[in-house]
């Protein structure tokens, strides 16, 4: 459970600044946050508040300008551009609004050629399975709706077995039905994890959402609010409720 294992994200006084003409932009301003193993966080916040720089910078997208940030015992802040792409291809799930899918691949090609470049994948056959598309699987991605295609993204993230799952909007584009569906299969993975208790929990994988929408985050054990770059606030909730609860 969270708190009792050890933070597998720690961000220390973490600044991203971006220039912007003559101005400074502090995306995030002296950010401190440590995210735990099997732990689903909600981001929250306006538009512009530094949402998408954190995950960014959680998933070494964007380095810092100034701070520490370290992951899965290993400091991170200052990492060569292979390094970089090492762990973001091995321990980083990434799902993004825009689906990000390859057009020319079907839903299985899809999630295969991901399996394909790293060390410890799983079965891909499996994935599209978990995420229900068992019978679309060698649908290309413009014949899938926005929801499958964006189960199709889940699986691709999921069948590296990362260690944490970044997803940036991942329903903003999907009508209620599609997304309730979306953020199911997401969810699933770490309370299926969870179920399974054990010794196991700094191998859990840990959920980070950024959305706008506040309903959702009613699903997370914590939300973090984040307001001109800064954590306005964390809210721990001992109640979390299942996605088919959510309405909006
Ligand atoms: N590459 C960049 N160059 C310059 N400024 C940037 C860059 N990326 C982000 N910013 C600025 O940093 C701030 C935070 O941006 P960020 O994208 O993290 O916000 P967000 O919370 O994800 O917003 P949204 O909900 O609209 O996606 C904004 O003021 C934005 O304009
Ligand atoms: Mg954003």
């Amino acid at each position: 459970m969270a708190g009792i294992s050890k933070p597998c994200i720690k961000l220390n006084n973490a600044t991203k600044e971006f220039q912007s003409g003559n101005d400074v932009v502090k995306a995030l301003d002296n950010v401190s946050l440590e995210i735990y193993p099997g732990e689903l966080i909600v981001v929250l916040g306006e538009s512009g508040s530094g949402k998408s720089t954190l995950l960014n910078i959680i998933g070494c997208m964007d380095e810092l300008t100034n701070g520490k940030i370290e992951a899965f015992g290993k400091d991170i802040t200052n990492l060569s551009e292979k390094e970089r792409t090492n762990y973001r291809r091995e321990d980083v799930g990434f799902v993004f609004q825009d689906y990000h899918l390859m057009p020319e691949l079907s839903a299985i090609e899809n999630v295969e050629f991901i399996a394909e470049l790293v060390k410890n994948p799983l079965s891909s056959k499996e994935m599209i399975k978990a995420v229900g598309l068992e019978a679309e699987e060698k649908r290309f991605p413009g014949q899938l709706s926005g929801g499958q295609q964006q189960r199709v993204a889940i699986a691709r993230a999921l069948v590296k077995n990362p260690k944490i799952i970044l997803a940036d909007e991942p329903t903003a584009a999907l009508d209620f039905r599609s997304a309730k569906e979306v953020l199911s299969v997401l969810v699933d993975v770490i309370r299926k994890e969870e179920k399974k208790g054990g010794d196991k929990d700094n191998n859990k994988t840990a959920l980070v959402i950024v959305t706008h929408n506040r309903e959702i985050s009613k699903i997370a054990d914590r939300v973090v609010i984040m307001k001109n770059g800064c954590i306005e606030e964390i809210v721990k909730r001992d109640d979390y409720c299942s996605v088919d609860s959510l309405e909006w």
